[in-house]
């Protein structure tokens, strides 16, 4: 054979073989593929899942349940929790915000890990996950956890970013949600979704309790924030205010302790489980500006959302029922959904607004806790206000 139509055959076999591989995938998310917009009502939903704290599965029992199902409540129950909640909501995204496995009562964590994120990849949707402090608590170090969670399949963890090599933690990346298809945004991200690990506990023999997000994690979110911010605002299409960000994590910070129930949504039913120093998270958010929201597990019986510095910091509730909860007080998920503006063609543009809401593992998945968690058009009333001088 002549070396060209060898050369003929090669390219062919490759793009029969991509075809092949592309078809092999036909029906499963691409992990490569772009998060967007859904061009039909211009929205995007992310669903929260924290502290499912799986176990075995169905020989693992539930906690803090009413002593009439206890015989009938496993961690199943959890897993269907997950199914009727995406049945019902019909999220773009599921974010996992740790103590995804409760690793002493795990066997094994990759069993217990392939259980618990089931229904997101049985259901083809995009997922997340972060570590909380147990995930790690069985054969595998947070490390290998989250090399674990990487490789299962339609996720889009990831575990770090690339770039920084000497970061604290694993599982510190962000996600870009494009605007709609053959939109003007169609290539840009109009939502900015940052992840970061939250740690365990403190190492720090002077310092007692739970682990907090370093210095060098909050580099990483401020040089990502200052990117996407600059891409947004220069690029071609240049829009005239920063992308909305969101920020999921698994412990509170130290700022979750600054409201009350007249300034929340929601309830606390326990004490804020921070760390016990501050490592200025929620200011360098606060810098970067973008950051409307940020989202915690770890206390399963506060599921608040609060307001402070035009940031609102909110809890999901616990959702797992190997997890401890409240007998009677129904485990619950929180919806966030970002609703992007008309534009005169008939088109999409940025987002509009933020929306969030709970719903309870109940006959119905009752709705509660409604609220707008941020709009465009009160955050540009806000900045045409004159500042007083002093
Ligand atoms: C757990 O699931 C079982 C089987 O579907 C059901 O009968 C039981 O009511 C559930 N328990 C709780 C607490 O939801
Ligand atoms: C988006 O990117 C694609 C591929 O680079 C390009 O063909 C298209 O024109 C771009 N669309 C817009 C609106 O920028
Ligand atoms: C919430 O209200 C309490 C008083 O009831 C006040 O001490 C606190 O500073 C308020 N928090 C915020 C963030 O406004």
């Amino acid at each position: 054979m002549e070396i060209s139509n060898l050369r003929k055959l090669i390219l062919m076999l490759l793009f029969l073989s991509s075809f092949q591989l592309c078809k092999a995938f036909g029906g499963v998310v691409n992990p490569l593929a772009k998060l967007r917009f859904d061009g039909k009502n211009g929205e995007f939903r992310i669903l929260q899942v924290a502290d499912m704290h799986y176990g075995d599965g169905k020989t693992t029992p539930c906690e803090d349940v009413l002593p009439k199902q206890m015989s009938s409540c496993s961690d199943l129950n959890t897993t269907d929790f997950i199914f009727r909640m995406i049945h019902a909501e019909k999220p773009h995204l599921i974010v996992f915000t740790g103590d995804n496995i409760f690793g002493s009562d795990a066997t094994d964590p990759v069993n217990s890990m392939d259980a618990a994120f089931a229904p997101a990849i049985s259901s083809n949707i995009p997922w997340a996950a972060v570590l909380g402090n147990h995930d790690q608590e069985s054969t595998l170090s947070r490390e290998g956890v989250m090399k674990h969670i990487i490789g299962m399949k339609s996720t889009l963890s990831q575990l770090n970013p690339p770039d920084v090599p000497d970061i604290d933690g694993f599982g510190n990346y962000n996600l870009e949600v494009h605007g709609t298809e053959g939109s003007e945004l169609t290539n840009k991200s109009v939502l900015n979704l940052y992840f970061l690990d939250s740690g365990d506990y403190s190492t720090v023999p002077s310092i007692p309790g739970y682990g907090w997000i370093k210095p060098s994690q909050q580099f990483w979110f401020q040089r990502t924030s200052r990117k996407l911010k600059k891409t947004y605002l220069h690029d071609s299409n240049a829009r005239k205010a920063p992308a909305p960000g969101l920020a999921y994590f698994h412990i509170p910070l130290p700022e979750y302790a600054s409201f009350d129930s007249s300034n929340f949504t929601g309830v606390r039913q326990e004490g804020i489980s921070s760390a016990s120093i501050n490592s200025g998270f929620f200011t360098t958010m606060v810098e970067s500006g973008d950051v409307k929201a940020a989202f915690a597990g770890h206390d399963h019986i506060n599921d608040f959302c609060g307001k402070l510095m035009d940031i609102n910091l909110c809890y999901a509730g616990g959702f797992g029922y190997h997890a401890y909860g409240k007998a009677g007080w129904s485990r619950r998920a929180r919806m966030v959904v970002a609703s992007l503006e008309k534009t005169g063609k008939g088109g999409w543009g940025d987002v509009k607004s933020i929306k969030t809401w709970k719903r309870l593992d109940d006959e119905h998945l009752t709705t509660i806790d409604t609220q707008v968690l941020w709009s465009k058009r009160s955050a540009g009333a806000r900045r045409k206000k004159p500042i007083g001088h002093h």
